[in-house]
């Protein structure tokens, strides 16, 4: 049977959106497949009144279960009442649909907001994708998020070697044929832990840590320029902490040149029209550096929860850091 997002308490991204804009920050966009990482993500955005969205790939859907899931967002609600946020903001979201029956199924099931990307289509095909969904999603007061350009890396079912920015002049065609709420671009950013070959970076001669070179802020600019007040979203915006990477190497892991986009570069982006910033790979560097420390210093530990509580403990710093120290959506609930 079909269930509206708004009965199980959750909010699409229209108002939220429209407030980071003027405001000068980005709402996170969490990814989460399980349990401890709900927790986290609920534990750090309530605590630091943040409005949250709450990601869930294709893979991650399947992996949960889409029943169970939707009843996971309605406890994600009520637990953060219990936390202290009378009027939580919190989405929940698809990442990287990729076709129409995958958005409308999250639609129909208590989803809030739904991305279909067609980035992989040609042009004119991904257009028509994208006002399908739309339309179906429009009638439901459902936001919709699309993406023109492609990324590097590898997402659920769109994979490609090498990235391709967003074309500036295609923007304003795109999003008013479409009629997308908001728009993921591709700016030098990609998916995963590997954000950069070593060869793509300089070194810090003090550290000898990997330096990536910057994103196209050129480009990010020159398409907030065709669309003033429009919604900009990026993906592959993990930072890949070294702290996590070097416990995890440290503890029996091999991630070597591990590299992400650094932080001053999202807080610049965070401050433009770019109003919502996707982080994966983070929550599983965090995640695993604390269940790989944990049973390596303690090998007679068995019980789950001795080192899910370390890893969600390592979860709820990183996401409380993004929100105060990166993205800047800390107190910034409606009311
Ligand atoms: O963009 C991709 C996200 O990190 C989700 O990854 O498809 O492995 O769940 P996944
Ligand atoms: P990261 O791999 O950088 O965390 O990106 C996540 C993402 O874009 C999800 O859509
Ligand atoms: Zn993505």
């Amino acid at each position: 049977m079909a269930v509206s997002y708004k009965d199980l308490g959750l909010v699409n991204t229209r108002e939220m959106f429209k407030r980071a804009i003027k405001g000068g920050y980005a709402i996170p966009a969490f990814n989460f497949n399980n349990l401890e990482q709900l927790q986290a993500i609920i534990t750090a955005s309530s605590e630091l009144k943040s409005p949250v969205i709450l990601q869930v790939s294709k893979g991650a859907r399947n992996y949960a279960n889409p029943t169970l899931l939707r009843y996971m967002a309605e406890g994600a609600v009520a637990y953060a009442k219990e936390l202290g946020c009378a009027h939580p903001e919190i989405v929940l979201h698809l990442d990287h649909g990729d076709s129409f029956e995958l958005c409308k199924s999250c639609v129909d099931m208590g989803f809030s907001s739904v991305m279909i990307d067609g980035s992989a289509l040609p042009y004119e095909e991904n257009i028509a994708l994208t006002k399908k969904v739309v339309e179906y999603a429009h009638q439901f007061d459902v936001t919709v998020e699309a993406e023109l350009g492609v990324l590097a890396g590898v997402e659920d079912e769109v994979a490609s070697e090498v990235s391709h920015y967003t074309k500036p002049e295609e923007v304003v065609d795109f999003a008013t044929r479409t009629g997308c709420d908001s728009l993921a671009i591709s700016i030098g950013t990609s998916h995963g832990a590997y954000k950069f070959t070593p060869e793509q970076c300089t070194r810090d001669p003090k550290t000898g840590r990997l330096v990536p070179p910057p994103l196209a802020f050129d480009v990010l600019a020159e398409i907030e320029k065709q669309l003033p007040g429009f919604p900009i979203v990026l993906h592959g915006s993990s930072s890949v902490p070294q702290e996590y990477v070097d416990i995890i190497n440290k503890f029996g892991g091999k991630l070597p040149n591990a590299v992400g986009i650094p932080e001053e570069q999202l807080r610049k982006a965070s401050k433009s029209a770019v109003c919502k910033i996707n982080i994966d790979s983070d929550s599983r560097l965090a995640y695993t550096a604390g269940v790989r420390e944990t049973l390596a210093e303690h090998p007679d530990y068995f019980d789950p929860r001795q080192y899910g509580k370390v890893a969600r403990n390592y979860m709820i710093d990183m996401y409380k850091h993004k929100i105060t120290d990166v993205l800047g959506s800390e107190n910034k609930l409606a009311e």
